[in-house]
C-alpha cells in the first residue's frame, strides 16, 4: 500500500493546487490514477484511533484550510506535535472528533475523488461554521469561550479555524508577534491604524490584540476583555483611574472619546491635535490669557481675553493633568487640571 500512499500524497498536492487554481479543478479526479484504498494493516501513527485515516493520509498531506495565510502548513501529521497530540491526555481528540466518522469517505475505493468528509475545514468548505465550531466546542466550551454564542465572531460566521491552525505546531494567532496578521486578514482598517506614527506597540510585540479583545466573546462592547473601554485601559494604565479630587468628565466616561486605541497620526494616540481636540467641547473665547510668571515658573492668571493661537496650541502646557488632578490649592484653579 506504500505506492498507493505516495500516489495519494501526489493527489493531495494536486488537490491543494486545484483549490487555489479553479482551472485545474476539473482535472484533479482524473489525475488520481491509482486504485485507492485504505491500508488494512495501518497502525495508529500519532493520535489514538487515527489508523482509520492515516491508512491513506500521511505526512505528505498539506492542509490548505488556511490558504489565506502566505506560508504553507506542515503536513497533517504535525498535529501530533501539538497539545492535541498528547496521547497520554485522555481528553485529546482523534481525527474523527473534528472531521466526523466520514464512513463513505473512509470506505472509498477506486481512482476517483472520495466523497466528502462529514466536516471539512478547508477554505471554501461547504460545512457551515456552526457545525465546524460545534466540533471544537464539544471540548472547549466554557472558560474564555463562555460568551462565544453571542459574540460578533459567532454571528459573523467566523470559524474557530479562521484563526486557529490545529494541524500546525505553530498556531500563529496565539503568538503575540504573529497574531495581528491573522486578524488583519479580515480587519484591514485596524492594520492601517496600527501602522500610523502613534500606536500601541503591537507591531513591536509588546501589546497584542488579545490584551484588549477576547475573540471568543465578552460581556463588554466590541469584544473587549473587560465590561467597558475604561476598565480595559485601566488594566495597564492604572494611574488614569484615580481617584482624583477633580475629574475630567470625558476621561471618566470613555477614553476613546479622545484616543484611538489602535493608532493615530496625532501624538499620544489622540484622535485630533490640540487645540481642536479640546475645542470640540470647550469654547475658549473668553478664556483668560494674560498670564504673569510666578516665582516658581508657573503662569498665574492676570486678565481675561481669548486664548492666542500660540497658547491654544498648547492647552496642555498649563492644563498638565488632563486626566484628573488632586490639587488642593485654591480651588479656583485646582479644578482646572493645572497641577
Ligand atoms: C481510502 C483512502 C482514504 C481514507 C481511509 C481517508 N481519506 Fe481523507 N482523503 C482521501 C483522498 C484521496 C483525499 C483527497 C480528495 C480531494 O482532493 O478532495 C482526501 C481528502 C481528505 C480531506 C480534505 C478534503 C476536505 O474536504 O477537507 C480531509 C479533511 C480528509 N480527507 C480527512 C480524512 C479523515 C479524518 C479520515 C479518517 C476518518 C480520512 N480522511 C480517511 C483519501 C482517504
Ligand atoms: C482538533 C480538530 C482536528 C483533528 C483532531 C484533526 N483535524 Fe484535520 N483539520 C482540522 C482543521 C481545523 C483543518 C484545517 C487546517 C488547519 O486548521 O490546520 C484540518 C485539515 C485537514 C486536512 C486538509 C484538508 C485541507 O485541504 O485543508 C486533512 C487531510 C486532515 N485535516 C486530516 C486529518 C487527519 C488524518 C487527522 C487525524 C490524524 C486529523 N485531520 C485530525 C481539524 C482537525
Ligand atoms: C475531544 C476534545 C477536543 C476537541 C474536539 C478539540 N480539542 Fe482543542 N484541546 C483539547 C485538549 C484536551 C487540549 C489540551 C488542553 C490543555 O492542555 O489544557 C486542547 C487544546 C487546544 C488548544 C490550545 C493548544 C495549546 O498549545 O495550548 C487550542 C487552540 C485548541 N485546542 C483548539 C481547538 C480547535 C480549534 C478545535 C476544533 C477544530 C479543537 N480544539 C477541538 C481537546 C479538544
Ligand atoms: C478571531 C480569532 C479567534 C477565533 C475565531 C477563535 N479563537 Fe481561540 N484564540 C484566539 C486567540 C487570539 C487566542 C490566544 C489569546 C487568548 O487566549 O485569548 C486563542 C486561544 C484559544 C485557546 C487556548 C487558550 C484557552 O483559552 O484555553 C483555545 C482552547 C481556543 N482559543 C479555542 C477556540 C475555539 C474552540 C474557537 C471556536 C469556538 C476559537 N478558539 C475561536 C483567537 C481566536
Ligand atoms: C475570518 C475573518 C475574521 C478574522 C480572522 C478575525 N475577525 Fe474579528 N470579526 C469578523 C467579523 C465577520 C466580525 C463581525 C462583523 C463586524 O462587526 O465586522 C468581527 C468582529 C470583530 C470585533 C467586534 C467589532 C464590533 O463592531 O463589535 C472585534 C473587536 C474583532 N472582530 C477583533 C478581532 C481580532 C482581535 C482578531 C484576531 C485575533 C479577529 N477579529 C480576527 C471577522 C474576522
Ligand atoms: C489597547 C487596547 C486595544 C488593542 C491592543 C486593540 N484594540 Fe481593537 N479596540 C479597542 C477599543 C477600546 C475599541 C472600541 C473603541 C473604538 O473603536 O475606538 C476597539 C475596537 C476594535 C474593533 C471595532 C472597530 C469598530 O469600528 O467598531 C475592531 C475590529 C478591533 N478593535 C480590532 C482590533 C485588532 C485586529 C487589534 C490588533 C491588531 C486590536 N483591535 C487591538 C482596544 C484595543
Ligand atoms: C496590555 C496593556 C495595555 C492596555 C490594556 C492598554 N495599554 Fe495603552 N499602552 C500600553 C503600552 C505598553 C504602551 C507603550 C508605553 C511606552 O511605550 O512607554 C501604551 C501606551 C499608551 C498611550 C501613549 C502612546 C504614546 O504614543 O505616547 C496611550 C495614549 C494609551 N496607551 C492609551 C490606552 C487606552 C486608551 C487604552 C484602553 C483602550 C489602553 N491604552 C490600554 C499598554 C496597554
Ligand atoms: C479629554 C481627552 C482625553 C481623554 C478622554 C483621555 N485622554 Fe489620555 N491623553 C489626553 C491628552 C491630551 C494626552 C497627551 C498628554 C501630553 O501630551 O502630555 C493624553 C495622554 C495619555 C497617555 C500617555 C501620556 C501619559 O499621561 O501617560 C496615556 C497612557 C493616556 N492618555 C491614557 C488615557 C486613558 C487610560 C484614558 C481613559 C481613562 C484617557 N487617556 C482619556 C487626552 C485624553
Ligand atoms: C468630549 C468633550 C470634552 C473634550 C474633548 C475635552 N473636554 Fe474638558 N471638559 C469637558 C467637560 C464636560 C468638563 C466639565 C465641565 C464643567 O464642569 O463645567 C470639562 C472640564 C474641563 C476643564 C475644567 C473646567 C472647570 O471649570 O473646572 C478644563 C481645564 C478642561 N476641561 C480642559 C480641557 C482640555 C485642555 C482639553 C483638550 C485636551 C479638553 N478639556 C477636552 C469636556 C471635554
Ligand atoms: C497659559 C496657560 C493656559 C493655556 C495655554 C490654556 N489655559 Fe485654560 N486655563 C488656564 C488657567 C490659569 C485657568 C483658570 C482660570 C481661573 O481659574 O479662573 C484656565 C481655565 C480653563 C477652563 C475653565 C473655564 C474658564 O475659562 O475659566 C477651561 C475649560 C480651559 N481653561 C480650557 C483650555 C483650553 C481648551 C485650552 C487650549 C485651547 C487652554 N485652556 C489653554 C490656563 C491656560
Amino acid at each position: 500500500m506504500q505506492i498507493a500512499r505516495h500516489v495519494l500524497a501526489f493527489c493531495a498536492v494536486i488537490g491543494t493546487l486545484a483549490a487555489a487554481t479553479p482551472l485545474l479543478a476539473a482535472d484533479a479526479p482524473k489525475a488520481a490514477k491509482a486504485n485507492l484504498a485504505a491500508d488494512p494493516n495501518a497502525k495508529d501513527l500519532i493520535l489514538k484511533g487515527d489508523a482509520k485515516c492515516t491508512g491513506c493520509h500521511d505526512e505528505a498531506d498539506e492542509p490548505s484550510g488556511m490558504s489565506t495565510m502566505l506560508e504553507l502548513n506542515p503536513g497533517v501529521l504535525a498535529i501530533g506535535k501539538t497539545k492535541h497530540g498528547t496521547t497520554a491526555d485522555k481528553r485529546t481528540p482523534t481525527c474523527t472528533d473534528c472531521h466526523g466518522e466520514s464512513e463513505k469517505h473512509v470506505k472509498h475505493k477506486g481512482s476517483d475523488k472520495p466523497p466528502k468528509v462529514d466536516r471539512s475545514f478547508r477554505k471554501n468548505t461547504t460545512t457551515p461554521a456552526e457545525a465546524r465550531n460545534g466540533a471544537c466546542l464539544t471540548c472547549h466550551q466554557g472558560g474564555k469561550r463562555m460568551q462565544w454564542g453571542g459574540s460578533q465572531h459567532a454571528s459573523g460566521e467566523v470559524g474557530c479555524n479562521s484563526c486557529h491552525q490545529v494541524h500546525s505546531k505553530k498556531d500563529k494567532v496565539r503568538d503575540k508577534l504573529a497574531q495581528a496578521e491573522v486578524c488583519y486578514t479580515c480587519h484591514k482598517e485596524q492594520r492601517a491604524q496600527v501602522s500610523r506614527p502613534s500606536h500601541h506597540p503591537i507591531p513591536e510585540g509588546k501589546v497584542a490584540c488579545s490584551d484588549c479583545h477576547n475573540s471568543h466573546g465578552s460581556t463588554g462592547p466590541k469584544l473587549l476583555v473587560k465590561d467597558s473601554v475604561n476598565q480595559t485601559c485601566y488594566e495597564c494604565h492604572m494611574e488614569k483611574r484615580g481617584p482624583f479630587l477633580h475629574n475630567h468628565q470625558p476621561v471618566t466616561e470613555d477614553c476613546s472619546i479622545c484616543h484611538n486605541p489602535h493608532g493615530t497620526t496625532a501624538a499620544s494616540l489622540l484622535k485630533q491635535r490640540q487645540p481642536l481636540l479640546c475645542q470640540n467641547c470647550h469654547n475658549v473665547n473668553g478664556h483668560r490669557t494674560q498670564f504673569v510668571q510666578q516665582a516658581g515658573g508657573r503662569p498665574a492668571v492676570a486678565n481675561s481675553g481669548s486664548v492666542s493661537a500660540s497658547m491654544a496650541g498648547g492647552c496642555l502646557n498649563c492644563h498638565t493633568n488632563i486626566h484628573g488632578s488632586n490639587s488642593t490649592t485654591a480651588s479656583g484653579t485646582g479644578g482646572r487640571f493645572r497641577q
